[in-house]
């Protein structure tokens, strides 16, 4: 996606060599019109594969999961992230190590929401080591949910997210590809 390529060279800043910040129009302050567009690009590349639902993960992903979601006419599902597991019969839940922050946390998803009718397309904004998607797809498997696919703003190529959804015969659209960020350049696929 272009237009999305251009914001990232405009306004983006390469913090590492494997993070970079869009503070303003992902993760802090977010692009409404960009969203909207990135909402009709995934349901474009979904709209065969009868979706009922679209799933994120909290707080990043919800922007453009909404409009996802919203363009396919399906409800939109937050997973939430807790500090740890507790007792919850209502709940699934399952825990995600992150590479990024370094710890552990739980995901979880009320049990009334995913139902064995689901086919549920996940969208994120980021797709970097891929512990936050595979989590997800374990919860939706705990429902006995089927998964569409994944779909992220930014696939940071370097690390091995893609590579381990694939393996587990996991479909990833991503609207960017970013295959290195070595010596504060951004180099695109
Ligand atoms: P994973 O999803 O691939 O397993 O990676 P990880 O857990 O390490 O990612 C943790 C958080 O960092 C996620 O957001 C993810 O979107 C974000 N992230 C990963 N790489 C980058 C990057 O290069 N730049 C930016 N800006 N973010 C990155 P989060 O902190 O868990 O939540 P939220 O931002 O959605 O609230
Ligand atoms: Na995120
Ligand atoms: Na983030």
């Amino acid at each position: 996606m272009e237009e999305l390529q251009k914001l990232i060279l405009t306004q983006g800043e390469v913090v590492n060599e494997e993070i970079i910040k869009v503070d303003s129009f992902i993760n802090h302050q977010v692009d409404p019109t960009l969203m909207e567009k990135v909402g009709k690009k995934f349901a474009e590349q979904f709209k065969d594969r009868k979706i009922t639902k679209v799933a994120t993960i909290e707080s990043s992903g919800i922007a453009p999961a909404l409009m996802t979601a919203k363009e396919l006419d399906v409800p939109l599902i937050i997973l939430k992230k807790e500090p740890s597991r507790y007792l919850n019969s209502n709940l699934y839940q399952t825990e995600v190590y992150s590479f990024t922050h370094q710890k552990n946390y739980e995901l979880t998803v009320s049990q009334k929401y995913i139902s064995e009718n689901d086919h549920i397309l996940l969208i994120d904004d980021f797709l970097a080591d891929g512990e936050a998607a595979i989590g997800a797809i374990r919860l939706f498997h705990k429902a006995h949910a089927t998964v569409a696919g994944v779909g992220v703003l930014i696939n940071k190529e370097f690390q091995p997210g893609e590579k381990k959804l694939n393996e587990q015969g996991i479909d990833v659209v991503s609207l960017v590809k970013i295959k290195s960020l070595k010596d504060k350049t951004i180099v695109f696929d």
